[in-house]
């Protein structure tokens, strides 16, 4: 017979043991055991764990994988504020930042490290256990991520060693390193979901994941730089960190001390080069103040410390030869060039193809097919072509003509004016513009029909079984069975899915409507403001333009939309179908304002107008749209209209601000806090982070 005393040794030796071959394995990149050989231990454990429920431990290497319950993030104030650093693009002002230090305090130390380009994560541990992670949020609050950030293999959940002070916190990046952005990419692509522009997007995304369990998958790392606390057994950041490697954490091991300018020039030289041959992105060199004393007499600034300085590096650019070009259609009929280019390596990714924009450019660019083309990475996914190197021209290299016909269906292109886009006008008949349409409308922030991707609805279009949206919902599990490689099952997951979808908000329905220029946001604001379908195709140009986000352009792209008699008919179809064509009514967060009659006027400073419409309405208020004489009263931002002011004052309706406004709520109020402003100079918190905040 086994012991309860006896399951138990065997459980802490199990947990042991793992936490020692995952510190090798993700830390050290020195496994000494095979990885069957870890599952096989990480099984053995998990086993014991649901059998011996009396064990359970949070911080148990089991927690790596994650969970799928979805979890919401609390708000958590940082104890010391999350600065951020001063940037530098210039070698001189960076040897100015150097010698002005020296300056006032002779010969000093500066640690050079990488700049990790992720999104930053503080860490707290108390009696060397994670008790919670937190992201910088606007740098005085933060995300509570705590479940997400134990699936990260790399972060220690408990520490090694004894030496570590009973509470602290470290900070550093969590980034994703470009084999799991690339393999993460081209899950989605699949699957027809939308991609990651790049990997630091991908970091912060994937962090505010609901499910520990996706997260797990994602293979994000995280690389610690600075340590803050009140007993941290050094006095300067370079000994700290080392300690903090001795007890479990990544620490990189790239940081170097440096004295002098020159030193510090010579390590941003050497790493503008080698960082292209990291497994992950930085984007920069950060040089820190080595000594605390010195640190907390240099000081800080409103927003980042005088003891450090980021040196960002430009954007990578590579040279290769553009082969030929393409042109894509897009969902709105917008043509977009696609240069394909002799496969070259930039920053840690083989790029094949870049986008050329318009014709405009490629005409300002001159650029020819055979050119040597320079290539960059920008915020987008497909790198972007900045320029010709004439000297490389060859008399092979002939301008090409740009179409004037669609590619797909033959229509004349046509230009709207302030474009640079040529655009294919034939909506209902072009096959990339109904196809994507369609996924677009079946994606996760839209109607968000699962089982469905890219791949399915080019041949549910190709059948002849979906048209247009409204198909879907006429669609059954027979009609797809006939699909190649569909089963039955996937068939009725999809049907499911179609019909679950008949419960999506109206805000989502009308952005997946794909209306040009109706983004997520500005769907959610018009929802919100409208209330309804039917409300916002009675609108006017001025109506639509009452609510937040929407402009001139987007007010004629609506109006535009609801003009088409094709759309006309594919709304009723939904609606028959019985898709929500209103906005959810809001529950009520209390009754302060029961049988108000309120008008929001002007502009304001902590809320736009549709939020304070909403507060109204969650407070039991009515919103009027204009001044009469059962309006209780107003709330008044800058530049109120005049006739409303003068009719205001006439009928004695009382006028209240934003700000009197709000402590009416008082208490009640729960909307979300305004985002607050970036921490003030010379405050008690800085008092104390300067003795803390290393
Ligand atoms: S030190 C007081 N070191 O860059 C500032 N930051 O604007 C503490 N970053 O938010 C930051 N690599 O997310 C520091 N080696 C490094 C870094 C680093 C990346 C990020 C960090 C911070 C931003 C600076």
């Amino acid at each position: 017979m086994v012991s309860i005393e006896q399951i138990r040794e065997q459980i802490e030796g199990l947990r042991r043991e793992l936490s020692y071959h995952n510190h090798k394995y993700y830390v050290c990149n020195s496994p000494e055991i095979s990885d069957f050989d870890f599952d096989k231990m990480m099984r053995q454990l998990v086993d014991l764990e649901a059998a011996y429920p009396q064990f359970y431990d949070p911080l148990s290497p089991s927690v790596r994988v994650g969970s799928d319950r979805t979890s919401e993030f609390a708000s958590v104030a940082h104890r010391y504020p999350m600065l951020s650093l001063s940037n530098t693009y210039s070698i001189e002002e960076l040897s100015q930042f150097v010698e002005r230090i020296e300056g006032e305090y002779g010969p000093t130390e500066f640690v050079c490290e990488l700049k990790f380009d992720g999104t930053a994560i503080s860490l707290t541990y108390e009696h060397g256990r994670l008790v919670r992670a937190v992201t910088r949020g606007d740098g005085t609050t933060g995300d509570d991520v705590t479940a997400n950030v134990k699936t990260i293999r790399s972060i220690p959940l408990v520490l090694s060693g004894n030496d570590y002070p009973d509470l602290f916190e470290i900070r550093g990046e969590i980034f994703m390193p470009y084999t799991s952005f690339d393999r993460l990419n081209a899950e989605r692509e699949a699957a027809g979901d939308s991609l990651f522009a790049n990997p630091r997007n991908a970091a912060a995304g994937t962090l505010k994941q609901q499910q520990s369990a996706v997260v797990a998958k994602r293979g994000l790392d995280c690389i610690l730089y600075q340590m803050a606390g009140d007993n941290l057994p050094f006095t300067n950041h370079i000994e700290n960190l080392s300690a903090a490697r001795s007890w479990g954490f990544k620490i990189s091991e790239y940081m170097t001390l440096c004295h002098g300018a020159a030193e510090v020039i010579e390590y941003i030289n050497h790493w503008d080069e080698a960082r292209k041959s990291l497994p992950y992105p930085t984007d920069g060199v950060v040089i820190k103040v080595n000594d605390f004393a010195q640190r907390r007499s240099l000081g800080f600034t409103a927003k980042s410390p005088r003891w450090a300085v980021a040196y960002k590096f430009k954007a990578e650019s590579a040279l290769t030869k553009l082969l030929s070009v393409d042109f894509q259609v897009g969902r709105t009929g917008a043509i977009t060039p696609v240069a394909n280019l002799e496969p070259v390596l930039l920053a840690g990714t083989t790029v094949k193809r870049a986008s050329l924009h318009n014709a405009e450019q490629i005409a300002a660019l001159d650029i020819r097919v055979g050119d040597m083309v320079y290539v960059e990475k920008g915020g987008e996914i497909i790198p972007k072509i900045t320029g010709v190197e004439l000297s490389a021209r060859t008399a092979e290299c002939k301008p090409f003509e740009y179409i004037d016909r669609c590619p797909e269906c033959g229509a004349e292109l046509v230009r709207f004016e302030g474009e640079a886009k040529h655009y294919c006008p034939n909506q209902s008949g072009c096959r990339p513009q109904i196809v994507g349409r369609i996924v677009h409308f079946i994606g996760r922030k839209a109607l968000n029909i699962d089982g469905l991707g890219g791949e399915t609805v080019e041949l549910l279009f190709e059948n002849g079984l979906v048209r247009d949206i409204a198909d879907l919902y006429t669609l059954k599990a027979a009609d797809l069975a006939v699909l190649p490689r569909l089963g039955e099952k996937s068939a009725d997951n999809i049907i499911n899915s179609i019909e679950a979808s008949k419960a999506v908000p109206f805000a989502r329905l009308l952005f997946g409507l794909g209306i040009r220029f109706v983004g997520e946001t500005t769907a959610k604001y018009m929802a919100a403001h409208f209330k309804s379908l039917d409300a916002v195709m009675a609108a006017d140009k001025q109506a639509l333009m009452e609510s937040d986000e929407v402009g001139d352009k987007i007010a004629e792209s609506i109006i535009g939309y609801f003009a088409d008699p094709v759309n006309i008919s594919i709304l009723e179809r939904l609606r028959c179908a019985g898709l929500q064509f209103e906005a959810e009514a809001t529950e009520r967060h209390s009754d302060t304002l029961e049988g108000k009659n309120i008008v929001v006027s002007g502009k304001f400073t902590l809320h736009s107008r549709d939020e304070l419409k909403a507060l109204i309405e969650l407070h039991g208020g009515k919103n009027q749209s204009g001044v009469s004489s059962n309006t209780d009263f107003i709330v008044a931002g800058e530049n109120m209209g005049p006739a409303k002011l003068q009719k205001a004052e006439k009928l004695g309706v009382k006028i209240l601000t934003e700000q009197q406004f709000i402590e009416l709520l008082g208490d009640s109020n729960s909307e979300p806090a305004p985002i607050k402003p970036a921490v003030e100079p010379q405050t008690k918190t800085e008092q104390v982070i300067q003795t803390s905040l290393f």
